[in-house]
């Protein structure tokens, strides 16, 4: 793929090397970045002006001339047009250009939705659902909920009147479950559609059906006592016969509009039966391209001397910082704090502000506040910047064209997060967030010579990922044939293959490949993995869903423990304190729940709210404890526990009785099982591979056997994390479809 930016500007190399170099001599990896703020201190610094604020709060009104000056505004009737004409439309654009926030206003204001219906508009990323509704509720100068809302797994906030609902891709799909035909909707657009998500691809093929299946019945009356449904014509629903006593007899046709900031529209035009493609202008400024003379060995370090030599160096303006996940953010946000202790009270002036997917949307929304008047922002974030968000004010890019995914090996089953290079679409996506108020700088952290080595784009998830998820939701669906399912990319066959074996071993399917009543069709409300929605329903059973209920919670944030590397002996005398000898899971119920005495009794002593988050945040720090992560699945396991009750689950307590919990813990994941080897590894039953325990699990050092987990990473060896200790003597007892006892 040709980069017109660089086309533009074959870029200089900055003085990352040379400026180390001159300063303390050749540089060296980790303490680099440390060498490099004690020669700060001697720096003859310059004055530099304070970065300009560019957004403010504006009301409704103030917000107007923006809107107008978006590239979208000039041709909004002819887009309008194009959507009445085109059952399915491509819309294509630059980052920035307005779709997102412009598209459903025009066509609200155009009467698409006066017959009461919704026009959804699905994100990959919740953070951006979020943050677009709640942009385009101020535009519209209504209350969030109102007319503009959204909804996203664990937080709906939409109300009858919502018109313009933003929503999760995978969101969509649950709705899909409970209403086969979408019949709220009057126009779906799926935004975001370069992404290539595991949900926005299967997104795209359910709603070919629903799309299909709603102009052959729009002009009909749908008699529901007919044998002839439409579930039967593959558009189904989870129990069809009460669904479709639910659904108007006449639909009105669903249009369709798929949004993609990547230029190459034909591979959806193309699946699409040849759909109408149009192109919005966006507005790019020059932006010059940076690279570094050598490959860099550590490009944390050398993101962290790239954004301070921005600061000193550079005029005002904010700085994005492209990281690969929540642990790296935190961590440079500190170096980057500790950094600017050491400078002069002028130079001082930075505000960092992170952004990730798992951080709590309160938390992510700060990332659009501007800086204090004379600061520089410097945003932290992973991929949810490169298009999902458009933060305004950033005239620098940091890119060390790494991004983390996920990645499944269906012949071992094992699923793991690694950090590849970007593709060259993204680097473009990267750069193009700097010129999009001005002409602007990226900082990609790689010699030149090694973007010509990037793939063009990126593979899709579907291709790439485990998608057990996935095929229980188009099984509940009613969707019989997985690999014949109208993929616009199908996943590899093997990876269908697992699935449909996992969810059998798990009891989501019976032997012919059915929905299992009642334990399939519960583990499809579950907006969780399988193995976790199974975990929930086997707890019941086990007495213990209290516990069950906050492992999943903590389980699904990012890690809960806080361990600077400066203070690892007090973070682990610290963690002590939690740790229970069975295990990881054990360990994490108990500060789920000293947590919840510190807030009880802040409560309980009469204070209010505030003084209750103020406490826990110091109990957090005095513990190693990653606030961020702990609300999160505060925020978690309060929707969870909404679902289960939904569904009539008592929620009891194992009390003491871990050796209960153990055994559900074993029923649950017995899929996960590594037993010791005589040299003191273990071996992953399910794949047969050679595995250790994570440093950071309490059971790093034990005598365990054998033991569950949840999570195998692979870094420079293949480790397990949350680990608990089981008696294999009862796996072939509560898994015994799974093991049997050999005989002697
Ligand atoms: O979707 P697309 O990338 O084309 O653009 P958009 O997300 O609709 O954003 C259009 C403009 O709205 C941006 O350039 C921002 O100036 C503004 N915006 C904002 O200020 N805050 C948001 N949360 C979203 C958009
Ligand atoms: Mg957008």
């Amino acid at each position: 793929m040709e980069d017109p930016i660089k086309r533009r500007n074959r870029g200089p190399t900055w003085p990352l090397d040379s400026r180390i170099e001159s300063l303390r001599g050749p540089p060296s990896q980790s303490d680099r970045f440390q060498r490099f703020c004690l020669a700060l201190r001697g720096l003859p610094i310059g004055p530099i002006n304070g970065p300009k604020n560019t957004l403010g709060h504006f009301k409704s009104q103030m917000l107007a001339p923006q809107r107008k000056a978006l590239p979208i505004a000039s041709v909004a009737s002819r887009i309008v047009e194009e959507v009445k004409n085109n059952d399915t439309l491509i819309i294509v654009g630059e980052t920035g250009s307005g779709k997102t926030t412009q598209l459903p206003q025009f066509l609200f204001d155009a009467g698409l939705c006066s017959d009461g219906k919704v026009i959804g508009i699905t994100q990959p990323r919740r953070v951006a659902a979020v943050s677009v509704a709640k942009r385009v509720a101020e535009e519209c100068g209504v209350e969030l909920g109102q007319r503009v809302g959204y909804s996203i797994r664990f937080d709906d906030v939409t109300s009858n009147s919502t018109r313009i609902k933003y929503m999760t891709d995978g969101l969509l799909l649950r709705e899909a479950l409970l209403d086969p035909f979408l019949s709220r909707y009057c126009v779906i657009i799926i935004d975001e559609a370069h992404e290539r998500t595991v949900h926005t691809d299967v997104l795209l093929g359910l709603l070919k059906n629903v799309q299909n299946a709603r102009s052959k019945y729009a002009t009909t009356e749908y008699d529901h006592s007919k044998k002839d449904s439409l579930s039967e014509k593959g558009c189904n629903g989870l129990r069809q016969t009460k669904l479709l006593t639910c659904q108007d007899t006449k639909l009105a046709p669903l249009k369709l509009v798929i949004m993609s900031a990547s230029l190459d529209a034909r591979v959806f035009s193309r699946y699409f039966g040849g759909a109408k493609a149009v192109h919005v202008q966006g507005r790019l400024y020059p932006v010059e391209i940076l690279y570094t003379y050598h490959p860099e060995p550590d490009y944390v370090d050398a993101a962290l001397i790239t954004i301070f030599q921005i600061h000193l160096n550079e005029c005002s303006g904010d700085v994005l910082v492209f990281l690969t996940g929540q642990e790296e953010i935190e961590f440079v946000e500190r170096r980057i704090k500790e950094g600017t202790d050491q400078l002069p009270d002028e130079k001082k002036n930075v505000v960092v502000v992170p952004i990730y997917s798992s951080l709590p949307s309160e938390q992510q929304m700060k990332v659009f506040k501007p800086a204090p008047s004379g600061f520089r922002k410097v945003i932290l974030a992973t991929n949810v910047a490169e298009t999902s968000v458009t933060i305004p004010g950033i005239k620098y890019v940091v890119d060390p064209g790494l991004v983390k995914v996920r990645c499944y090996n269906p012949v071992t089953g094992v699923e793991s997060l690694i950090v590849i290079p970007t593709s060259k679409a993204q680097a473009l996506q990267r750069s193009g967030r700097a010129g999009r108020e001005g002409p602007g700088k990226c900082f990609r952290l790689y010699p030149e010579s090694e973007f010509a080595k990037l793939r063009d784009s990126i593979i899709p998830e579907i291709k790439r990922c485990n998608i057990s998820n996935v095929v229980l939701q188009l099984r509940a669906l009613g969707i019989k044939d997985i690999l014949g399912f109208d993929f616009i990319d199908k996943p590899p066959r093997m990876a269908v293959v697992k699935s449909l074996e996992q969810l059998l071993l798990l009891g989501a399917l019976t032997k012919d490949y059915e929905l299992s009543d009642p334990v399939g069709y519960q583990m499809a409300q579950i907006p969780l993995d399988p193995l976790y929605s199974k975990a929930l329903i086997l707890a019941r059973e086990f007495n213990c869903l209290e516990e069950m209920l906050i492992v999943v919670a903590m389980l699904s944030v990012e890690s809960i423990f806080y361990i600077p590397h400066e203070k690892l002996e007090k973070a682990k005398v610290a963690m002590r304190c939690f740790s229970s000898p069975e295990g990881d899971h054990t360990t994490l119920i108990n500060v789920y729940r000293a947590s919840k005495e510190v807030l009880d009794k802040s409560r309980a002593a009469g204070g209010d709210e505030k003084m209750a988050e103020r406490g826990l945040s110091k109990w957090c720090k005095e513990n190693f404890i990653n606030k961020r992560s702990l609300k999160h699945a505060r925020d978690v396991h309060s929707q969870v526990h909404g679902y289960v009750k939904q569904m009539g689950f008592a929620v009891t307590s194992c009390g003491d009785d871990m050796l209960q919990f153990r055994r559900c813990l074993a029923a649950s994941f017995f899929l996960n099982v590594a037993l010791r080897q005589p040299d003191g590894t273990f071996r992953a039953l399910g794949s047969n591979q050679t595995v250790r325990i994570h440093p950071s699990s309490v059971l790093f050092r034990s005598k365990a056997e054998c033991v569950i987990f949840n999570e195998l990473v692979r870094t420079n060896q293949n480790y397990l994390r949350n680990v608990t200790s089981v008696d294999p003597l009862w796996l072939p007892e509560l898994a015994p479809h799974y093991f049997s006892l050999r005989e002697p």
